[in-house]
């Protein structure tokens, strides 16, 4: 892979880990924001990358979304060789089914011969439920699992385009604005700076713990998402980030 990266498109992934100091960087042909299958093409790099690095005994926490489902879709199924576990990052319902974190946990799961710990419980709740559910054992038996993440293959978004689609309300949509949010993972809303501005109230992984894993891989493209990778890149460790021409060019033209 490693030459494949080097002999395509290799200057602009060099200059897009030296400004971002994310180590590795694939990008692959296109703009996912033109041509929809620029995003199956990341989740072929994506999961190449992430069947190298794995494990025995491996837990993956993957996120919801197009390119994370992508990801699943692009994984050859492989003989049982390691335990791995697949656990989503939060709970989620409110996405279309198939961009679920929890369909995406099985689906990769399913492939890789490994075991799912699924989490079903709404990406977006009320201090009250989220407290209830805390001492709730079907979390206290998930939870521990969920954060003890070794591997985290997460989506990024644009922070107004996400909260949308979150059907975030009014309210916090203005409030999004006012904390000028950039960028959206795993339910934790970032700005330019990589500073937490907002982060939804559910169960699931928390930034420590992806500090805390041993590989962090990103995948996002499109040029739309430019802003909101380069925030993401300041806010914790990204080990990998595949991403596609459009983020890239655009990513060296926000400096
Ligand atoms: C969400 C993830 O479900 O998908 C986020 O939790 C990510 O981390 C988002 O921002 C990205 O979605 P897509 O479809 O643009 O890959």
């Amino acid at each position: 892979p490693l030459v494949a990266e080097i002999a395509g498109r290799s200057d602009l992934a060099w200059r897009v880990s030296a400004l971002l100091r994310i180590p590795r960087v694939i990008v692959v042909e296109g703009d996912a924001d033109e041509d929809a299958w620029v995003t199956d093409r990341i989740g072929q790099a994506g999961s190449d990358v992430l069947a190298e690095v794995l494990q025995d005994g491996d837990i993956i926490a993957v996120t919801g979304g197009t390119t994370v489902a992508a990801v699943a879709k692009a994984m050859s199924a492989k003989p049982l060789r390691q335990r791995i576990t697949v656990v989503p990052a939060r709970g989620t319902v409110g996405e279309i089914v198939a961009y679920q974190a929890n369909t995406i946990a099985s689906e990769l799961a399913a492939k890789l011969g490994g075991s799912s710990v699924l989490l079903q419980i709404s990406d977006s709740l009320s201090q009250k439920a989220l407290e209830q559910l805390l001492d709730d054992p079907y979390i206290q038996e998930r939870l521990p699992i969920i954060r003890q993440a070794t591997v985290v293959v997460h989506g990024v978004g644009d922070a107004l385009a996400m909260a949308r689609r979150r059907h975030a309300t009014e309210e916090e949509i203005k409030l999004l604005e006012a904390r000028e949010a950039k960028a959206e993972a795993f339910g934790h809303y970032f700005n330019a700076r990589g500073e937490v501005v907002y982060a939804m109230r559910t169960i699931g992984l928390r930034l420590d713990d992806v500090a805390r894993a041993r590989v962090v891989i990103a995948v996002a493209g499109g040029q739309k998402k430019a802003q909101a990778i380069a925030s993401v890149a300041n806010a914790y460790r990204i080990d990998v980030l595949v991403t596609d021409e459009g983020a890239a060019r655009r990513i060296l033209q926000l400096e």
